[in-house]
């Protein structure tokens, strides 16, 4: 079976063509068309610029993208395309696209849920340069996405039957990282940036608060903790290099303490038997290193995964691998009558 996706969500144009045998996946391509440089001057992503680089881009991308991976049309099963969430007029440029191309090839299309493509990047195993294995989901599954638009703990009860316990009640994690680096005079997106600043740096030389850790509820709450920065760094005149390293190492150890505190806590209610990392701040090693350790010393006994680094930000392979799990769960395809952008989509 082979799926061609579209991901044009937010600021990266990606069209991805993956042939599926069962358990096991092969990349013929995957294209992804970073707009990042022409955000950064504005310190985030404008909404109608992203959707005219899309636009822009997207032509090109599809044709690198089906030249690379040497398919024709007709081999093409399912045409999967970003529904929602994301910022409505990027995903527009996508879903058009997607509904030509299943005017023009006669194909069935696949709806996915952004976030979802997030969560099952955790699949993929490796297993040669372009050739991956599919890991079975054991169930009941817990997933924390955490991206610059995001940030939930989603319960996985079977195949097909995600819910959300928990969410961010304002900034999304990578948000909280983006405007804490733009506080520290880095570079949009800060988030790779500050976890860099922040190695070897002091964690403890500021006590940030870690806001909501102790709430009942799995939500999470990272404005608060963003101000508590910027006033902090506000009783200072300039920083010297050493001090900016540890504001960056303090405020990460307090955000990822919250995610993994939480995540850790919801792991043991639910009793999951695993729990998986997803979205852009999943690259972040120390989030990474802190949720392992601190499995192991509550003795959670969840497996921890987490997506192939180059796959943890926006890209097309992941919808094409949601695709292809939303199939297996039953999920019907649509014609490309019936194709919409949502830019508030939830999970459900
Ligand atoms: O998933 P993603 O590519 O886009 C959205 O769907 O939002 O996530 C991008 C976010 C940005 O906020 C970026 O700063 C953050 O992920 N990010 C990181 C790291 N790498 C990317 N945050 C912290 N540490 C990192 N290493
Ligand atoms: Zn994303």
């Amino acid at each position: 079976m082979i799926i061609l996706a579209i991901e044009t969500s937010c600021d990266e144009t990606a069209v991805a063509v993956a042939r599926f045998q069962r358990r096991k996946l092969e990349v013929l391509s995957n294209v992804v068309a970073s707009q990042i440089k022409l955000h950064q001057r504005f310190g985030g992503v404008v909404p109608q610029l992203a959707a005219r680089a899309h636009l822009h881009n997207l032509p090109t991308v599809l044709a690198r993208a089906v030249k690379t991976a040497k398919v024709n049309p007709a081999q093409i099963d399912y045409l999967a395309f970003t529904q929602g969430p994301g910022l409505i007029p990027a995903l527009l440029v996508g879903v058009n696209a997607a509904r030509a191309l299943g005017l023009a090839w006669d194909k069935p299309l696949l709806p996915i849920n952004h976030l979802e493509g997030h969560i099952y990047a955790n699949r993929l195993e490796k297993t040669g340069g372009k050739t991956y294995d599919l890991a079975p989901i054991h169930y009941p599954a817990l997933a924390l996405i955490v991206s610059g638009g995001h940030t939930q703990l989603v319960l996985m009860e079977a195949p097909g039957k995600l819910r959300i316990i928990g969410e961010t009640l304002d900034d999304a994690a990578g948000e909280a990282f983006d405007k804490v680096a733009k506080i520290l005079g880095l570079d949009y997106p800060g988030g790779p940036l500050l976890e860099k600043l922040a190695v070897r740096a002091r964690a403890d030389r500021f006590a940030f608060p870690r806001p909501m850790l102790n709430s009942k509820d799995f939500n999470f709450s990272f404005s608060g903790l963003k101000t508590a920065v910027l006033y902090e760094k506000m009783r200072y005149v300039t920083l010297t290099p050493k001090m900016k390293a540890d504001f960056a190492a303090s405020f990460q150890a307090a955000a990822v303490n919250v995610l993994v505190h939480k995540t850790l806590r919801a792991a043991e209610k639910f009793g999951a038997k695993e729990i998986m990392l997803g979205g852009g701040v999943a690259a972040n090693r120390m989030l990474l290193k802190t949720l392992v350790r601190s499995s192991e010393e509550r003795a959670v006994a969840a497996d921890i995964y987490y997506p192939p680094k180059n796959l943890t930000t926006d890209n097309a392979l992941m919808i094409a691998v949601a695709a292809h799990f939303n199939l297996a769960a039953g999920k019907k395809p649509i014609s490309w009558r019936e194709a919409k952008a949502q830019s508030n989509l939830r999970l459900k």
